[in-house]
């Protein structure tokens, strides 16, 4: 096992789901997948093995936040060999033209966190950026499910009690999308080790229109999101 997850090798297969919540890795792994087998319970960070169309595929929790999620991908990629991530999640929206429900593919993550300003020494803003071939799979699933999917970047924040929310509005002028908390640190450690990330979203509140999903509409929002992800996954 991993410091963080308690899966022997060959528990986990290559193509895994990250949603934030252990809680929703439960769900998606006992609704979608076939036989899921539960190879990891440690901090209560559940993740699940089983079948999705015949293929195999993982859950994995990742928490929230930057730290927590960088923690799980890496180990995923560095222990168990992990080549393609797919985080799925929920993200407030920033721009006007959003609504609550709608599925947004990150392909690229602005972010206030400081990871990356100490990798690169403070010299360097990288951009953390999805895989190419997962998104243009994940736009024609979703085309092909006749889910409009709004394409384009968030922001990865490191607070989601922001002291600053007028940021949120001089970002939408840039044509940011949506606020989450993982995306940017994903990205940016499967590209150092050479694997490839995506983010899915789907929108469960609006930052200016204060908006939020009932229990209901979230359902129905994260089973298009989940459905998408585990169709990219395979493909
Ligand atoms: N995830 C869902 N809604 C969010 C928000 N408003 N801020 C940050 N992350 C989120």
């Amino acid at each position: 096992m991993s410091v963080h997850i308690g899966a022997q090798p060959g528990d986990i297969v290559e193509r895994v789901l990250l949603p934030g919540d252990p809680m929703r890795a439960k769900w998606i792994a006992e609704t979608y997948l076939k036989d899921p087998v539960c190879y990891t319970q440690v901090r209560g960070m559940l993740g699940y093995t089983g079948t999705w169309r015949g293929v195999p595929v993982s859950v994995q929790g990742t928490g929230m936040g930057m730290p927590s999620a960088s923690i799980y991908t890496h180990e995923l990629i560095n222990e168990y060999g992990v080549r393609s991530v797919i985080r799925i999640g929920s993200c407030g929206a920033i721009i006007d033209s959003l609504k609550l429900g709608d599925v947004v593919a990150a392909i690229g993550s602005a972010t206030d966190s400081n990871m990356n300003r100490v990798r690169f020494d403070g010299l360097i803003d990288y951009a953390p950026v999805a895989d190419f071939g997962l998104l243009r799979t994940a736009a024609e699933v979703a085309e092909g499910r006749g889910v409009p999917m709004r394409v384009g970047p968030i922001l990865a924040a490191d607070a989601f009690y922001s002291d600053r929310p007028d940021l949120y509005g001089r970002l939408a002028d840039y044509g940011v999308l949506a606020v989450e908390m993982e995306s940017a640190a994903i990205y940016t450690t499967a590209a150092r080790y050479g694997a490839r990330a995506l983010t899915i979203l789907t929108v469960s509140d609006h930052i200016t229109r204060e908006e939020r999903m009932t229990p209901a509409e979230r359902e129905q929002g994260f089973d298009n999101m989940v459905q998408i992800g585990l169709d990219t996954a395979i493909a």
